[in-house]
């Protein structure tokens, strides 16, 4: 028997929404989602001149999460300043402020949760601060769920977690009647009927 794989999409995700302050629908609009390619975000040129002049030199604040190698953070001894941010999202994200021209402001979610809905209908962690425009942009690794897309708006998935279930592998049967082993009991036992 083969190992049986789950291929659930984690499908890790770092900038999770754009929501500036003041005129957010037409924001979300401009950055809508595209593909990445191997140049970068493949974003058609005049919105790329639009979300341009939207961006320049404003200060966005940014939520994120220690999570290596997505996200590596240094943490000052108080363990709530973070000096140093790092990893894959963050290479991601200064590939952004350079093209866009933005500067961040990072914060640590108030919860140190990613985000899930409460029984109320609200969001706690990550998924909160953006949900409740505390924050502009989530940059951490995020599970895309159908419930999370209720809330906040992820850019396309950049990276899989395949997961699979492992189990040990069936033990070998004996060998001595391996050869009639293929044939139902009627058909191997029919030469001695
Ligand atoms: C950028 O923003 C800073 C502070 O918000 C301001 O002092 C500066 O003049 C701005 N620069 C440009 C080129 O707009
Ligand atoms: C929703 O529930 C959470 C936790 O139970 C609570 O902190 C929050 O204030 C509630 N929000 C509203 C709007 O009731
Ligand atoms: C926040 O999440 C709720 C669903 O839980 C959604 O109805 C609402 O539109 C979200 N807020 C924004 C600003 O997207």
């Amino acid at each position: 028997m083969k190992v049986k794989r789950l291929l659930l999409l984690l499908l890790l995700i770092c900038i999770t929404c754009c929501r500036p302050a003041g005129g957010a629908a037409r924001d979300r609009r401009s950055l809508q989602r595209r593909s990445w390619t191997s140049d970068g975000f493949d974003v058609e040129e005049v919105r790329l001149r639009q979300a341009r002049q939207q961006l320049w030199n404003r200060t966005l604040q940014v939520v994120t999460i220690h999570r290596p190698p997505f996200i590596i953070l240094k943490m000052a001894t108080d363990g709530k300043t973070i000096l140093d941010a790092q990893g894959f999202c963050f290479e991601m994200l200064n590939a952004l402020k350079e093209k866009y021209g933005f500067r961040t402001e990072l914060r640590l979610p108030y919860d140190g949760n990613w985000g899930k809905r409460l029984e109320n209908g609200t969001w706690n962690g990550m998924v909160g601060m953006v949900n409740r425009s505390e924050v502009n942009l989530g940059v951490a690794g995020f599970t895309i769920s159908q419930v999370r897309e209720e809330g906040i708006d992820f850019t396309i998935p950049f990276y899989e977690e395949p997961s699979a279930i492992l189990m040990p592998p069936p033990k070998p049967g004996s060998k001595l009647f391996a050869v009639v082993r293929p044939f139902s009991w009627g058909v191997s036992t029919t030469p001695w009927q």
